[in-house]
C-alpha cells in the first residue's frame, strides 16, 4: 500500500466516525495525513507514492483516535503551531492559539520588546514563539500547573531557549512580584460552565484546569484585565484570547478601550485598561482585586 492509499483509507474511517476536529486540523483528510506521515516519522511533504511501511501500527493508532477519541497530537506526542513543532501530552492542551498568528504580524512587532510574559503558558508554545519573534527579549512563561510546566520546560530545552525563556509557577500574576513587561500574552482558560458540560470527547482528554473559566468563562479573563496594568510598562500591550466570549467581554468591560485584531483575541495598551473607577463593570472589578475567584 502507498502512503497516499493509507491516508485515503484512514480519511474514510475518520469521516465515517464523525470525529471532532480543531486540535491541530479541521478536517478528516488533514488529520489522516498528519497521523500517517508523522506517525511514520516522515515530513509533511513526503512523496505519497512511497511505500507505507508499518501501516498496521498506524491503523492501530487510527483505531484509538476513533474508539477513544484521543487527539492525534497526544497519540504522536507532537503538535504544530506557526510552523514549529512542540512536544505535547495530556498534561497540556493541544496548541492552537490565534495569538501565534499575531506574533508573526507587524501589529505586535513594531514596538520595542525586551520583556514578555506568557501567562497560562501550558506547553510553552506561545512563550517560545514570542522568543523567536523578539530575539532580544526575555520571556517569563507562567502556569499554575506543575505538570504543564514540566512540558513547557521540555519544549524550552528542545528549542534551545533556556537562556531567554523561564518557565515558572504562578497563579496568574501572584508570583511575579512587581515585574513589568512590554508585552503580556495570555491564552487563559475561558470555557463557560455550560460549554464545559457539553465538551466533545476529544476535548475531554485535555486538562480541565486549562479549559474551565468559571460560570460565564470569564473568571480568569476578568482577573487578567484587572491586574495587567500593574505589570505593564507605560507603552506595554496586553494580548488576551477569549474564544467566542467577545460580546460578553465587551458588555462586562465596556469602559475599557479594547481592540480586536481577531474575533477571539483582544489587545489593549496599559492606559486603555486603566479606566476611571466610575466607568463600568471593568472598573468595579479593579476595585475588588479578585472578583473572579468567587
Ligand atoms: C488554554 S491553556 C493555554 C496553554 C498555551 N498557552 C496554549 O496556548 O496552548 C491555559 C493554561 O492556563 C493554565 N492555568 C489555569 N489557571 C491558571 C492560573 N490561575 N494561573 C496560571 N495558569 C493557569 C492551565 O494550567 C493551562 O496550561
Amino acid at each position: 500500500m502507498t502512503l497516499g492509499e493509507l491516508i485515503e483509507r484512514i480519511t474514510r474511517r475518520f469521516t465515517a466516525a464523525a470525529l471532532f476536529y480543531g486540535q491541530g486540523t479541521d478536517n478528516a483528510r488533514d488529520e489522516a495525513a498528519w497521523l500517517v506521515l508523522r506517525g511514520l516519522g516522515l515530513p509533511f511533504d513526503a512523496d505519497l507514492g512511497g511505500n507505507a511501511k508499518d501501516a498496521e501500527r498506524i491503523e492501530r493508532l487510527a483505531e484509538r483516535r476513533i474508539g477513544e477519541r484521543i487527539p492525534v497530537a497526544y497519540l504522536l506526542k507532537e503538535a504544530w503551531l506557526a510552523g514549529q513543532s512542540f512536544y505535547v501530552d495530556e498534561r497540556v492542551i493541544v496548541p492552537r492559539s490565534h495569538i501565534a498568528e499575531l506574533l508573526q504580524e507587524k501589529l505586535l512587532r513594531r514596538r520595542p520588546v525586551r520583556r514578555v510574559l506568557d501567562l497560562c503558558t501550558g506547553s510553552g508554545c506561545l512563550a517560545i514563539l514570542a522568543a523567536r519573534a523578539f530575539p532580544g527579549a526575555k520571556v517569563d512563561a507562567v502556569d499554575v500547573s506543575p505538570a504543564a510546566l514540566a512540558v513547557a520546560r521540555k519544549n524550552v530545552a528542545r528549542h534551545r531557549l533556556g537562556r531567554r525563556v523561564r518557565p515558572q509557577r504562578s497563579d496568574l500574576f501572584d508570583g511575579l512580584g512587581a515585574a513589568r513587561y512590554d508585552l503580556i500574552l495570555s491564552n487563559p482558560p475561558y470555557v463557560g460552565a455550560r460549554a464545559m458540560a457539553a465538551l466533545p470527547a476529544e476535548l475531554r482528554h485535555e486538562p480541565r484546569l486549562a479549559l474551565a473559566g468559571g460560570g460565564d468563562g470569564l473568571a480568569l479573563v476578568a482577573r487578567i484585565l484587572t491586574l495587567a496594568p500593574a505589570h505593564l510598562e507605560p507603552e506595554g500591550l496586553l494580548v488576551c484570547e477569549v474564544g467566542d466570549a467577545r460580546a460578553a467581554v465587551q458588555r462586562r468591560f465596556r469602559a475599557l478601550k479594547l481592540a480586536w485584531p481577531r474575533p477571539e483575541v483582544l489587545i489593549a495598551v496599559r492606559d486603555a485598561l486603566a479606566a476611571p473607577a466610575s466607568e463600568g463593570a471593568g472598573a468595579r472589578a479593579r476595585s475588588n482585586p479578585s472578583p473572579a475567584r468567587r
